[in-house]
């Protein structure tokens, strides 16, 4: 049952790129929540696809049809369920994705596990389209995380090897400044070097990989548990629902492999009677309990599986090796579209976290 998650809250996510309709239910959802739908459709916006040069050009409005849950514009508690339409749907493009998988993708292994009885057209249920429903969950459990102090944010931390400059302080960071972005990172100059490499490799019908660093700010200290239910592998397990994401990393990560203690242990100091560390190098975890500081991942997005380029794969109906020529719409760098996911499914989890440990106001 891989598309319904149950902790605190339950999500469940439903639909085919190219059937009638995506969509969602959301169990266990607080009471009393008043929907800001502007903002849900401004979050819902930013995932849009076919807005700019590194977006596919499917034109999709996006627009989230509340079904239950909801009661004058405010939720019941009870189920949620929504209804997203898919409206711009070419599936003579993948006709022959059926028989001769793109690599990388979910064709392949999709194909075998449901023998062969998988909606294979634009990719199916394993099409980024269904992270649609996770933007609109995490729209919702964002609006409980604000109300209770909590900030959830996503920037570029690189494109194609290019990376952007660092946040050096959080204290009064401008998140909505950052988020109005097109491609959210500090450096306007970097941002363009990025979108010019990007549009450089999307000409040579190629696609390009990065990775995005995520902020939790605000989520008190002594939330999580040890061992087998630790902060990191509840936040990894959800970040790696979100398809296209390869690595889950914690404050400094891989580059603790490399490091001395005495570089990078987090030692701590008052401020204003509040426990706090110099540095932040393991990301506001530890022993699985958030510490007070930000929690701070990263995660490695590969490039766009569908690539223009000729690729070598399998014909499943004649046995044989063959070449492929994938035809359709593909972003050339999945990157800018990820990110409001990753603030989602990021908001999920901690809002899911809070409810399981009673922990909400
Ligand atoms: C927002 C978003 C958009 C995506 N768009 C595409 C796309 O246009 N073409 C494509 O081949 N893959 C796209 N993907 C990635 C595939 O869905 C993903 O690589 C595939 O399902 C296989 O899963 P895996 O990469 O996690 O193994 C997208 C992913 C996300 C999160």
């Amino acid at each position: 049952m891989g598309s319904i998650y149950k902790n605190g809250i339950g999500v469940s996510i439903f639909g085919e790129s190219h059937g009638e309709a995506i969509g969602g239910v959301i169990d266990g959802f607080p009471s009393g929540v008043e929907i800001d739908m502007d903002h849900i459709l401004w979050l819902m916006d930013r995932r849009r696809p076919g807005k700019n040069k590194m977006s596919t050009t499917r034109k999709e409005t996006d627009i989230p049809r509340i079904l239950s849950g909801v009661f004058n514009g405010f939720t019941t508690g009870t189920p949620i369920s929504f209804v997203i339409e898919n409206n711009n749907k070419k599936s003579k493009d993948y006709s022959k994705l059926m028989n001769t998988p793109r690599p990388s993708h979910g064709d392949y292994s999709g194909l075998i596990k449901y023998k062969g009885f998988n909606d294979y057209r634009g990719g199916g249920h394993f099409s980024g389209r269904l992270t649609a429903p996770i933007v609109f969950i995490g729209a919702l459990c964002e609006q409980v995380l604000n109300s209770n102090g909590i900030k959830v944010f996503s920037k570029v931390e690189s494109i194609g090897g290019i990376y952007d400059t660092d946040i050096e302080s959080l204290d009064a960071f401008d998140i909505r400044k950052l988020r109005n972005k097109k491609l959210p990172l500090l450096s306007d100059e970097i941002g363009k070097k990025i979108e010019e490499s990007i549009e450089e490799v999307r000409k040579q019908g190629d696609s390009i990989g990065g990775s995005v660093k995520t902020y939790i700010v605000g989520l008190k200290a002594g939330l999580g548990n040890p061992i087998f239910d630790n902060i990191e592998g509840h936040l990894a397990r959800l970040l790696f629902s979100v398809p296209g994401i390869k690595s889950v990393e914690f404050g400094l990560g891989k580059d603790f492999a490399r490091s001395k203690g005495s570089e990078v242990n987090d030692e701590f100091y008052y401020e204003n009677g509040i426990v706090k560390t110099y540095t932040n190098n393991n990301g506001g975890i530890n022993g699985g309990i958030s510490n007070g500081m930000p929690i701070v991942h990263t995660v490695a997005m590969k490039p766009t599986p569908s690539i223009f380029k000729n690729q070598r794969t399998v014909d499943l109906k004649t046995g044989e090796n063959v070449d492929l020529q994938i035809e359709g719409r593909h972003d050339p760098c999945i990157v800018p579209r990820a990110i409001p996911v990753i603030e989602a499914i990021s908001s999920i989890g901690i809002l899911d976290l809070l409810v399981k440990e009673g922990e909400l106001r």
